[in-house]
């Protein structure tokens, strides 16, 4: 089931998810968070950081599990995920590095989605966060993507390439073209999943997921199968819903 929020923009939109995440987290210290990365969750992040250097909430017996890593670029590349993880969030909170998974894309890339995928299995995440591409993808599983998957290696689709290219000068070349993401199956997994979305560019995507058929040509649209599921959209994302309801 999903239940949508809507605010008026992008800083309510995170306002909104930390609450939820804060909660959590003060009520189940060990929780096991699911993480994304992408602009979406920036404000997310930038108040749980907050929040822990003011308050001293503590993540310090919190597990993470990140979605998806660029294949190509080196941990140490300022775009790979790991970078953008430690830089927006572990950083300032703290975590336990050995408390934090993020897919490995460097060595044997079977391997690494093997032993993802075991180490998944020892845990239920308790939140999974989730952005949402412009052409409905959650982590990397892009549309066509099978709703069993579980972690894997995927091609990235040209939107996708497109979306992401502002992180790496505009050029389109610079963009790796595959990614080792957790499936549909590991997110669907968690206990509640909560996904934010902001800006006009999100509004179809928002529109399939939420009142779409459940189709793999939406990876998102399974989350309505899902029984616990938080929206949180600004209002630009958010568009499509109200011009369906006239
Ligand atoms: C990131 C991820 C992606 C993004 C999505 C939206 O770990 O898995 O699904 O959430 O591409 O990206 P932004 O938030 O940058 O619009």
């Amino acid at each position: 089931m999903i239940k949508v929020i809507k605010v008026k923009n992008y800083d309510e939109v995170s306002d909104k998810a930390f609450e939820i995440m804060h909660d959590l987290v003060v009520s189940k210290p060990n929780a096991v968070l699911g993480l994304a990365t992408g602009s979406s969750p920036v404000g997310l992040y930038q108040r749980m950081i907050k929040d822990h250097q003011e308050n001293g909430t503590s993540y310090k017996d919190v597990i993470t599990f990140n979605l998806d890593e660029y294949v190509g670029l080196e941990k140490s590349h300022p775009e790979s995920y790991y970078l953008f993880m430690h830089r927006n969030l572990f950083d300032g909170l703290d975590v336990k590095e050995e408390n934090i998974h993020i897919p490995s894309s460097e060595g044997d890339l079977t391997a690494n989605c093997d032993s993802y995928n075991q180490a998944l299995s020892q845990y239920q995440i308790d939140l999974q966060i989730l952005g949402i591409g412009s052409n409905g993808h959650i982590g990397f599983n892009e549309p066509g993507t099978s709703f069993d998957s579980v972690t894997h290696i995927v091609d990235l689709k040209e939107s996708t390439i497109k979306d992401n290219a502002r992180f790496f000068d505009d050029d389109i070349s610079k963009v790796p073209t595959k990614a080792i993401t957790m499936g549909i199956s590991n997110v669907m997994a968690a206990k509640q999943i909560l996904l934010v979305a902001s800006g006009a560019n999100k509004a179809n995507a928002i529109q399939a997921t939420v009142m779409g058929v459940v189709t793999e040509n939406v990876p998102a649209s399974i989350l309505q199968e899902h029984p616990n599921v938080i929206i949180i959209i600004d209002e630009a994302a958010g568009s499509s819903l109200v011009k369906e309801k006239k």
